[in-house]
């Protein structure tokens, strides 16, 4: 299995960056305190799929906290493509929650990444990720 090495040094709070990966686009997002506390201020009950879709934390829920790479939860790595039928979702911010938008059928995803409302069954998915050092992503 192949796997990449994305530097992360220039990407600002705030801002995201696209990679390609296996033929999909990897969003990277650094993430705002802001959009922490929105995405750890919602409810379970509240999502439409429990689930983290996080294959580096199996088997656990959809929590913010279990989105994320670091605990502190600035760094979420997700694939960039929709639950629905796979079209690349807009980010920064897009959407009624705040997070990421699929203009295909609008489809809408929270600060985590999680889908809230539309025909998108998952929240995005999780690429199989980690930390190489403190600049650097290993994807795969
Ligand atoms: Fe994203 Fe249909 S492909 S909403």
């Amino acid at each position: 299995l192949s796997s990449i090495m994305v530097d992360i040094s220039g990407v600002e709070v705030g801002t995201q960056i696209s990679v390609m990966f296996l033929g999909k686009p990897v969003f990277i997002r650094r993430r705002t305190q802001a959009e922490i506390d929105e995405a750890r201020a919602v409810e379970l009950s509240a999502l439409i799929d429990p689930a983290s879709e996080n294959p580096n934390k199996p088997g656990t829920d959809a929590s913010d906290e279990n989105r994320t790479m670091d605990e502190a939860g600035e760094w979420l790595v997700m694939m960039g493509v929709c639950t629905h039928l796979g079209c690349v979702p807009l980010g920064d911010g897009a959407g009624d929650f705040n997070g990421w938008f699929c203009p295909c059928h609008g489809s809408h995803y929270d600060t985590a990444g999680r889908i809230r409302k539309g025909p998108a069954p998952q929240n995005l998915h999780v690429p199989v990720a980690e930390f190489h050092d403190d600049t650097t992503i290993k994807l795969g």
